[in-house]
């Protein structure tokens, strides 16, 4: 080593000496930003009195707790999620605190962000709402929730991923990510098994380890373990018998022990039933217990909450001691640590161009083309005149479906979108047809439209197809709508088919004129008794600010639709795997809460069809569904070459890699998802027919081919043992399934696990 370097490596020691003393002497390691957080953590717990600790347990406000002003360490500051920043509340109450410069960007649905199937989208997605959410300085997001689609009826399908748990999985980390990186913490919902929203308080889910370790974990767990998730809100439904928010099983073995979770439970709210449960059970963060009521007699009714006086108190008299305590409070100061008092805090950024951008092309990406006649895209040379039919073509969608419901700044209905695409080249007319749900309110945030109407509905009918008869192109445009019923937490539809007399207009619009699109808007399956007298079919789903936008431009083919499907559409509710009232809604065999504190009916609910979910009951009990998971078209083709393995057989700990070439053989560019399943040709267990465990989307010009591969690795192989609690391949012949679709594999090729 030469002098000059020794020299160098001296002086540089002693600069890093004099910065750590000066740190030392300037103050203490908690604020010092360039400190590991560890040592900031452990700095700012040594500080704390166990008041201090205790308080900052529980909420202060609906969607605030307390930090340790005495330190100067903030708040936490929560907001609904998952599409968009929630308007202000008052303090203590649920309604508008009415401010005026919170109105905010709308993303799509996130049943829109799986439809894309481009991870690339979910990164801006991330990206984008996280900065609107440090812009106004939250510094936990409530979402994203990746709940599985066990049943089209539950309401708040629109707020998950879909029905695959490896889709859902890929597709939430980069959300995580990009959220993140705004020094936001996510806070992943609603864990886990909150499937429906009938009884969602009052129900105790029975299910064999396989299925909720292969079927309904695995997004989570990607959650936890790839997105690095700083915090998860625990459901409202009980699991064994112990309510989710402090659930022994879930939190404490599950999510801390096996997965090495180190960030806060937040109790969903209201979610929190027993202070023992909740000192002992794994949860950090208690939020949203009811304090109506509560303030009689009382400076602060949050002192009510399960870990507050009660908490308290047990440890000053010995009942509790502080373990839980300082584990839980380690935790909220590292999401502290990681987001208000991070060093990097970026500032944000609110309603802007970018935002916008980001929610058109995102929504555009997701809309999946079900089903086209040669009708769409429209013919822009030759259009003269569109009819527009339909109450979700007009009405305001980011208002409703509980407590995603947003204040926007804008919102583009698709009638608006259309005509805006359209000016100058055609005319576009609208006609009602149908009345939905004319109102539009949701905690005091109104549309302020005027969707009132007084015709019957015959002659709404009448009127859509006397207007259809002269248009060169019907678009109807209707679907659920986020009221009670239609897409809304709280409640679950009780129905497969389309609500308000629908099925009936479509069928009047398919008599009327030939080239009639459907516009389902939507986050859940509905039945399409109509599908053969419709020529073009397209699922659109709640796209947020610039829902309008994206729908022009997927139906006049300036995007070339690449969306598929992220759940199946089965010709009817009966053909699914629900059939008893055990499997859904439940049923009250009589026993109650389990904890004093909460004495309620119990409805048990049992998860028999095991891993038979979705396509993967579909598939394996040969019913056609009437569109597939994976499903949808684009406005070019594509040719699948053969599908080629790197070798013939792998090993436990080996690997084999599958190609296959792609090529679009249309005019128009265009992206194609290429979706790997797996099959296992013979197992000691019943597998379902085949899984995904891959997919690429790939852009291509007409003419271009592009060859994409995937490596396939024992746990694409594998299947939950139960009994070893552990993940198992079994030796034998798998097959590999390529296609554009669940029920379209257009190349397989077989290999062998040694
Ligand atoms: C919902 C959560 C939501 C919370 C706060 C609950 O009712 O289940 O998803 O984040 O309210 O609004």
């Amino acid at each position: 080593m030469n002098k000059k370097i020794i020299f160098g490596l001296l002086a540089s020691a002693a600069l890093t000496l004099s910065c750590a003393q000066q740190t030392k002497t300037n103050g203490p390691v908690y604020l010092d930003n360039n400190a590991p957080i560890e040592e900031r953590v452990e700095d700012a717990l040594s500080r704390m009195t166990v008041e201090e600790k205790v308080a900052m347990t529980h909420a202060q406000s609906k969607f605030s707790s307390p930090g340790v002003p005495r330190l100067g360490i903030p708040e936490v500051w929560c907001t609904d999620g998952p599409h968009g920043i929630r308007p202000e509340v008052m303090w203590d109450e649920w309604e508008q605190a009415a401010w005026t410069n919170d109105s905010s960007t709308a993303f799509p649905a996130l049943t829109c962000l799986a439809a894309t199937w481009n991870e690339e989208m979910s990164l801006l997605y991330g990206q984008s709402i996280g900065e609107e959410a440090r812009y106004r300085n939250k510094n936990i997001l409530l979402g994203p929730g990746v709940n599985i689609y066990r049943t089209p009826y539950n309401g708040r399908n629109f707020e998950y991923m879909g029905e695959d748990p490896y889709l859902s999985g890929k597709m939430v980390v980069p959300y995580i990510k990009g959220v993140q990186q705004n020094a936001v913490a996510v806070c992943v919902k609603h864990y886990a098994l909150n499937n429906n929203e009938v009884n969602r308080h009052t129900t105790n889910v029975h299910i064999d380890d396989r299925t909720l370790y292969e079927i309904y974990l695995p997004a989570f767990k990607a959650a936890v373990q790839e997105g690095q998730a700083w915090s998860i809100m625990g459901s409202y439904n009980l699991y064994k018998g112990q309510w989710n928010c402090h659930n022994q099983y879930m939190l404490n073995d599950i999510l801390k022990g096996e997965w090495g979770f180190d960030g806060v439970v937040v109790s969903d709210w209201g979610g929190v039933h027993d202070t023992d449960q909740s000192v002992y059970n794994g949860l950090d963060l208690e939020y949203g217990s009811w304090t109506n009521g509560l303030t009689m007699g009382r400076s602060n009714a949050y002192a009510s909450y399960f870990l507050a006086d009660a908490y308290l108190e047990g440890i000053k008299s010995g009942k509790y001691g502080t373990k839980e305590l300082d584990d839980k409070c380690r935790r909220i100061l590292r999401l502290i640590f990681r987001t208000t008092m991070s060093a990097n805090r970026p500032y944000g950024r609110f309603t802007c161009p970018e935002h916008y951008a980001a929610a058109r092309k995102i929504g555009a990406e997701g809309i999946v083309l079900l089903k086209n006649d040669g009708v769409l895209p429209i013919d822009v040379k030759k259009v003269k005149k569109v009819l527009v039919v339909g109450e979700n073509a007009v009405k305001m969608m980011t208002v409703g479906g509980g407590s995603s419901s947003l204040k926007v700044q804008h919102e583009i209905s698709p009638l608006d979108g259309l005509k805006a695409r359209l000016n100058g080249i055609a005319e576009v007319v609208y006609e009602r047809g149908y009345v939905g749900d004319a109102s539009g309110e949701y905690n005091g945030v109104t549309t302020g439209q005027d969707l009132s109407e007084s015709r019957s509905a015959a002659k709404l009918i009448a009127d859509a197809v006397a207007a259809a008869k002269t248009a060169d192109y019907v678009i109807f445009v209707g679907g659920l709508n986020k009221s009670a019923h239609q897409d809304c937490e709280d409640s679950d539809r009780f129905s497969y088919g389309l609500p308000y007399n629908q099925d009936a207009v479509i069928e009047a619009l398919a008599e009327a004129n030939k080239n009639l699109v459907v516009v389902n808007i939507s986050g859940n399956a509905v039945a399409m008794p109509w599908v053969d007298k419709v020529p073009a079919i397209v699922q659109d789903w709640y796209l947020g600010s610039e829902a309008g936008n994206s729908l022009a431009d997927v139906l006049v083919g300036d995007v070339n639709p690449s969306g598929k499907l992220p759940f199946t559409f089965p010709v009817a509710y009966e053909d699914g795997p629900l059939k008893t009232v055990e499997q859904y809604p439940g049923v009250d065999q009589g026993r109650t809460g389990g904890v004093e504190a909460y004495d309620v009916p119990i409805f048990e609910m049992t998860y028999s069809e095991g891993v038979f979910v979705g396509y993967r009951w579909y598939d394996t009990k040969n019913i056609k569904p009437l569109f597939a998971f994976g499903h949808g078209l684009s406005y070019t083709t594509f040719e699948f070459g053969e599908a080629k393995v790197s070798k013939a057989s792998m090993t436990q700990d080996g690997e084999v890699t599958v190609t296959v070439d792609v090529k679009n053989t249309g005019k128009v560019a265009g992206a194609e998802v290429v979706q790997l399943y797996i099959a296992d040709h013979e197992a000691s267990v019943e597998r379902p027919t085949k899984e995904l465990k891959g997919f690429s989307k790939v852009y291509l010009e007409p003419g271009q081919a592009a060859q994409v591969s995937f490596t396939i690795k024992k746990d694409a192989l594998s299947f939950f043992d139960a009994q070893k609690h552990e993940w198992v391949a079994e030796k034998g012949k798998f097959s590999a399934l390529v296609g554009s679709a669940s029920d379209k594999i257009l190349a397989s090729v077989d290999f062998e696990l040694k």
